[in-house]
């Protein structure tokens, strides 16, 4: 098995908006509410909205292919001086197969090499499977926050950190 991690380019966009979708739908049911998923695609994972985000300097947006099919995509971005994986969404097909700790290898190695200690994460209080990922791959709890996003809707998150 072969995992290769790209740059997610506008040709790529429709399979990536695609892929959230599939994967938000089963990751979030029973932990958001299905108006709240709807918003936050619409807020987060519009066509528009990602080909802006991948022409943003500030923004790195990779792809992961498992023997060159689409796996899965993650985000970064500078958050309030801190290196902040924003995105990382694996397919369920594809998922348990090291597609996510790749693309995380990846964001700790942009983070290093920019000079940033650290990294930084959000992640919902119940999604317990992407927590337990996420300690396997070094992180720890160092925050709770709700964050109003508009529309009645907040988020009910950890703040994670790992040093890279
Ligand atoms: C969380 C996620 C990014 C992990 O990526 P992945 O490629 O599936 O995970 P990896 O192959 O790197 O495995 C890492 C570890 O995560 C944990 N894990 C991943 N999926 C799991 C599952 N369905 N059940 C239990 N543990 C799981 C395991 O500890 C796993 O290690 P192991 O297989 O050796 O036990 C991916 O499962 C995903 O996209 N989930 C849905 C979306 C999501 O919640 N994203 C995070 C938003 S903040």
């Amino acid at each position: 098995m072969t995992i290769d991690i790209r740059p997610i380019e506008p040709e790529d966009i429709p399979a990536i908006v695609a892929l959230a979708k599939t994967t938000w739908l089963d990751a979030y049911a029973g932990i958001i509410s299905s108006g709240q998923i709807d918003y936050m695609l619409a807020q987060r994972y519009a066509r528009a909205g990602l080909e802006t985000d991948i022409e943003n300097p500030g923004k790195w947006l990779h792809q992961a292919f498992i023997d060159g099919m689409l796996a899965g995509f993650a985000a970064c971005e500078i958050c309030k001086g801190e290196f902040k994986l924003d995105k990382l969404y694996i397919h369920p097909a594809m998922q348990r197969k090291g597609a996510g700790a790749a693309l995380v290898d990846h964001a700790t190695a942009l983070a290093r090499g920019q000079g940033y200690p650290g990294m930084i994460l959000a992640v919902n209080k119940n999604n317990a499977r992407a927590i337990r990922a996420y300690m396997k791959y070094g992180f720890r709890v160092r925050d709770k926050v709700v964050t109003g996003i508009g529309g009645g809707f907040v988020m009910d998150d950890y703040i994670m950190e790992k040093p890279v």
